[in-house]
């Protein structure tokens, strides 16, 4: 698999805080160092999309946050702000600890 991690995150919302977390997602990907990671000798990325909605409306477009999906895991994120960016990063990327007070049941 290319993708160590891939993050979809909706960005069918007015107010555009879908691009503003994928925005501060690949922001602390960088920060933090794991864009790319070597893993069992082989280079595997944590990519970051953006995407339409994700059919999870009632955890997004009528929140003020948004919606995202993190693969391989099939692990679901709603109400996310910019500022969540940093933990979701830090634990669910970096320790592989999902970020329990934003997790959804789709
Ligand atoms: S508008 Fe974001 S999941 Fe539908």
């Amino acid at each position: 698999m290319k993708y160590q991690h891939h993050l979809f995150v909706c960005t069918n919302q007015k107010s555009g805080v879908g691009s503003d977390v994928a925005k501060a997602l690949k922001k602390e990907l960088k920060k933090q160092d794991l864009k790319s990671l070597l893993v069992g000798g082989k280079k595997r990325k944590n990519r970051v999309q953006t995407v339409g909605c994700l059919d999870v409306c009632k955890h997004c477009k009528k929140g003020d946050g948004a919606a995202l999906v993190l693969y391989p895991e099939g692990i679901w994120y709603g109400d996310v702000h910019p500022k969540d960016a940093a933990d979701i990063v830090h634990d669910h990327l970096g320790a592989e600890r999902p970020v329990k007070r934003l997790v959804i049941e789709k």
